[in-house]
């Protein structure tokens, strides 16, 4: 699967054991920065991820800070993508079950990489259910306007 995946400073350190694990497993990652692990912004990385998933040029993506709240909220401004913080596995699951999210938010300070990992397994591995679920992730969409 291709993924594209960015952070900011404080998601560097998980977005570079994210990219091993996605390049272990075989996905092919569009790692869309920052080079260096400088200060900089959450929302410009947020919106490279977001547009690489709408625009079709990724399946899905990932991105990380410090908590993944500020990247899920920056993401979400783009219109098309779902993005989820999420922080367990069954989460991660279900936001792809029953949201059809399309971007995975992970937060540094507030997951262990060893867990981080398992929850981009248990995203990766959900697939969306639809039938119940789908007009509700359309009503979502439909709030975009
Ligand atoms: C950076 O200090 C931090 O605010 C950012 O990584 C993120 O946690 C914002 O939501």
């Amino acid at each position: 699967m291709r993924i594209a995946l960015a952070s900011d400073h404080a998601g560097f350190d998980l977005r570079q054991a994210v990219a091993a694990h996605l390049a272990s497993l075989g996905h092919d990652v569009l790692d869309l920065g920052p080079a260096e692990k400088a200060r900089c912004d959450y929302p410009d990385f947020a919106a490279k991820v977001a547009g690489a998933v709408v625009g079709g040029e990724t399946e899905l993506g990932i991105l990380c800070c410090g908590t993944g709240v500020g990247m899920s909220m920056a993401a979400n401004k783009v219109h098309g993508a779902r993005a989820a913080v999420v922080s367990d596995c069954f989460s991660a699951s279900a936001t792809r079950q029953h949201n059809n999210a399309n971007i995975l938010c992970l937060g540094e300070r507030v997951v262990g990489i060893g867990a981080a990992l398992l929850i981009v397994d248990a995203f990766l591995g959900a697939d969306f259910e639809g039938g119940r679920h789908a007009g509700r992730v359309q009503k979502i969409m439909d709030l975009e306007g």
